[in-house]
């Protein structure tokens, strides 16, 4: 089968014929359908984060089920699924207080290190991405690691809600719980910041502000719910969304992974409001904030793929696409082969459009 392999960090992909393992006892096989490119993928083509090489990327997908491991039975060849990385033991401290996108024992769900690799090439291990390793004309997966989903779902859209939909939701929805009627800033209108504006909306805020640099997402960003936006290229976004507001925002949301926006997300708060950072900050950056802004009460937090519980979180976004609440036609902004894929992560690197996926059919 086809992947698309990193051999070096920094690197390209390179679209390689591999070979894929039979389902072992709890794993099963997916014929991938359509995945889509994350900026989390970018950070490790860019080298920001070490990894092992080689490695198959992309962790952002949907398929139909091919074949199943002798003790699976929660999907069975033909459902229709979608993956999420955020694979759970189901028996930890965190899967048990239903914090599963934290399971503090996802080792469990891999195959143990003496154990013939679910991905090889000439009989040399090839790394699997996330637990999942999209970017693939198969996948070779835990059963925890995907949910089953309604078969009039489109597997395109299915698959952006497997990463950038769920983690830009489930932030508002699950970490910062927005309630109805607050203002929300959202910095950042990619793949995931646009879904986090999405959530707001279908959480009730009543305002919702865009912050991005380039036209064309704020652009979008009006489209799925935004109903202010500030364009950072044009002086102190922090400045520019004080003075909408008259002092601040209940609750923002940084969707890019910096240093500097990171703390833009925390003084754009009123007293008492929460920040949220989702963008994944480089190992060894430091985010700083005044002391003192503590005694207001603002509170300052992370969010793993959006404190899933993605089992039942996934079907219900599937639910909201099908009753048009959800917007995702519009953020699909391009589809590719799987011979494109570098193109599309330099489109990616260049701010062009909103989510891209690779199509397999
Ligand atoms: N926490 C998690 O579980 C999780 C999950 C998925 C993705 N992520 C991370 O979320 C981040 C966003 O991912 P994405 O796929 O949406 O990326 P993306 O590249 O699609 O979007 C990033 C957006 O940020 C804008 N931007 C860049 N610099 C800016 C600045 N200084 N001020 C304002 N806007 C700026 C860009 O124009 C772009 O629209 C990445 O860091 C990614 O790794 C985290
Ligand atoms: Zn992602
Ligand atoms: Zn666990």
């Amino acid at each position: 089968m086809k992947a698309a392999v990193l051999n070096t960090i920094p690197g390209d992909l390179e679209i390689i014929d591999l070979q894929i393992d039979k389902p072992g006892p709890r794993e099963v096989l997916v014929r991938t359908v359509a995945a889509g490119l994350c900026h989390s993928d970018l950070h490790f083509l860019d080298g920001t984060f070490p990894f092992k090489v080689p490695v198959v990327m992309g962790h952002e997908s949907a398929g139909v089920v091919e074949a199943v491991g002798e003790d699976v039975s929660y999907v069975k060849p033909g459902d229709h699924v979608i993956t999420c990385l955020s694979v759970f033991c189901g028996h930890c401290e965190f899967c048990l207080s239903g914090h599963l996108s934290i399971c503090s024992n996802q080792r469990e769900c891999n195959r143990p290190r003496e154990a013939a690799p679910r991905l090889s090439l000439h009989d040399k291990k090839v790394y699997q991405f996330a637990h999942l390793s999209s970017f693939a004309e198969e996948m070779l997966i835990h059963e925890h690691g995907l949910v089953k989903i309604r078969e009039d779902m489109p597997l395109d859209r299915a698959a952006v809600i497997g990463c950038g939909i769920t983690t830009g939701t489930g932030a508002v929805f699950r970490t910062a719980r927005v309630r109805p009627g607050s203002t929300v800033a959202v910095i950042g209108a990619g793949g995931v910041g646009l879904a986090a504006i999405q959530g707001a909306r279908i959480a009730g805020a009543n305002r919702i502000i865009a912050v991005d640099m380039l036209t064309p997402k704020l652009e979008i960003a009006k489209e799925l719910g935004a109903t202010h936006t500030v364009d950072a290229s044009a002086g102190d976004p922090v400045a520019q969304v004080l003075e909408l507001t008259s002092g601040g925002v209940d609750y923002s949301f940084e969707a890019i992974g910096l240093k500097k926006t990171a703390e833009q997300a925390f003084g754009m708060l009123r007293s008492g409001g929460t920040a949220t950072v989702i963008g994944v900050i480089s190992p060894g950056v430091n985010v700083e904030i005044p002391g003192m802004q503590f005694l207001m009460e603002k509170k300052l937090q992370g969010s793993m793929m959006g404190s899933n519980q993605f089992r039942t979180d996934m079907p219900r976004l599937v639910d909201m696409y099908m009753d048009g609440r959800l917007k995702l036609d519009e953020m699909l902004s391009a589809h590719l082969t799987l011979d494109q894929i570098n193109d599309g992560f330099a489109a990616m690197k260049r701010g062009e459009g909103a989510r891209q996926v690779v199509d397999f059919n």
